[in-house]
């Protein structure tokens, strides 16, 4: 499934403005772009839509600035990235749009109103899916204001291409087993134990440690210390040693961007040639409410 052959945008609606384009800027960073002059809360037209096709290929992170959306919008505009799926963890999802999780610190009458601490390791969203997830969207609702909060964005091709090549040999025949176990009770601490029927319904899958992205072509990095439990077909010694040298790789900041939220931020990445880690903030003096939706990739290779 690719990005061009899942989501047709929908007809342009005639006050989308016609004939004006979002506006792309890089970030400076290794990865990311900001797309502006684009209000996100009516449909792009077919034009506007393919500008941001290419810019979310080209830079793999897109931020979109000062939107209004509201939740019937997020899912519209995720379908331009694809198909959305509704996140496996049913307690944070929105009633009205199961499509949205909410992450959130706040509670109301002492009910969580999201998913308090999620994705705090590095990480490709649903890596541990035999069809981990496409595109993500984030969309800051209420943004912490003082102390972080911010989300890092690791670019995996750079780290794929700065690998020696003798290692490049080495790591391409490999593949790597991703857990669902394992990172549901890492990620989900507060949430209800996983049953041992939904364990059962969700074993390991392998995946390759370099996958090539299916509209690119480019290879990159596809191991996360958030699922990864071993690399097949070599010894435990020499699993868990490259594993040791990848999970550190990944993160070096020669190819991470760090995106400090605004409210109104919309963030959509592609987690095909991506890792990304939340960091914390003071949860004791800031709300943070995000809306997340995610669409459907293809299977690795
Ligand atoms: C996610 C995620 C990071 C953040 O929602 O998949 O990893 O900073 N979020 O909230
Ligand atoms: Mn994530």
């Amino acid at each position: 499934m690719t990005l061009s052959a899942t989501s047709e945008p929908a007809p342009a609606a005639a006050h989308a403005g016609a004939g004006k384009l979002p506006r792309v800027t890089p970030i400076d960073a290794p990865l990311g772009c900001v797309v502006d002059q684009i209000d996100l809360s009516q449909m792009p037209s077919a034009e506007a839509a393919g500008v941001i096709r290419e810019a979310f290929l080209e830079h793999r992170l897109i931020v979109f600035p000062q939107q209004k959306l509201h939740e019937a919008a997020l899912v519209q505009v995720s379908h331009l990235f694809g198909e959305p799926v509704v996140h496996h963890v049913g307690e944070y999802l929105d009633a009205d749009f199961p499509q949205i999780m909410r992450l959130s610190n706040n509670t109301v009458d002492g009910k969580p109103l999201g998913a308090p601490n999620n994705g705090i390791y590095w990480h490709s969203d649903q890596i541990f899916r035999e069809q981990p997830m496409l595109a993500t969207l984030l969309y800051g609702v209420e943004t912490p204001a003082r102390t972080g909060g911010d989300t890092l964005f690791s670019d995996m091709y750079a780290a794929f291409e700065a690998l020696s090549e003798e290692m490049q040999a080495r790591l391409l025949p490999l593949k790597a087993v991703h857990s669902f176990v394992a990172s549901y009770e890492r990620n989900y601490i507060r949430a209800r134990k996983l049953s041992a029927q939904e364990k059962a319904d969700n074993p390991d899958v392998t995946h390759p440690v370099v996958r090539t992205h299916p509209e690119t072509g480019r290879k990159s990095l596809f191991v996360d210390p958030d699922s990864v439990t071993r690399i097949l077909g070599v010894s435990d010694e020499e699993s868990a040693e490259l594993l040791t040298f990848l999970f550190a790789h990944i993160e070096d900041a020669r190819f991470v961007y760090r995106h400090a939220w605004q409210q109104g931020d919309l963030a959509v990445w592609d987690n095909r040639c991506l890792m990304h880690c939340a960091t914390s903030y003071d949860d004791s003096s800031e709300i943070r409410l995000m809306f997340r939706t995610q669409t459907q990739g293809d299977r690795p290779f």
